[in-house]
């Protein structure tokens, strides 16, 4: 009984371990504006609003407009705005980044890329390296 606990501790370990590889965001000459009256675009008119576009999770917040990388830095997983907490979260490993991709929370390890985010009229344009 011992050991079969052992066996499927380390399994567990092993896939829990393994399932994120470990990489730099990698997303660069990042150029695209959004038209916010777009129906697309409409979770971004509102305050706590985001979206996913051109692999950029762009955020509304505190009368702001933020743009990070959408994939964490620890894997592979699709990260999403927490608008209760203001933070970034990983669903993978429950990571979390602040507002400007600042790890705040292990595994994560690793910043994610911040992009320009600045609205002219209607029109919120994107843009980094
Ligand atoms: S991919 Fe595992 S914490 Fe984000």
């Amino acid at each position: 009984m011992k050991s079969q606990l052992l066996i499927f501790t380390l399994a567990f370990l092993l896939l829990y371990t393994t399932s994120c590889t470990k990489k730099t965001p990698t997303t660069t000459g990042v150029d695209f504006t959004l038209d916010l009256t777009q129906p697309a675009n409409a979770a971004l008119k509102k305050t706590s609003g985001s979206l996913i576009s051109h692999e950029i999770l762009i955020m509304h917040f505190a009368n702001n407009y933020f743009a990070t990388a959408s994939v964490c830095s620890y894997g592979t997983c699709t990260l999403a705005f927490n608008d209760t907490t203001a933070q970034i979260t990983c669903k993978c490993h429950s990571c979390r980044f602040d507002i400007n991709g600042v790890v705040k929370k292990a595994p994560a390890t690793i910043n994610i890329k911040r992009y320009n985010a600045v609205l002219i009229g209607n029109d919120l344009s994107i843009t980094g390296s």
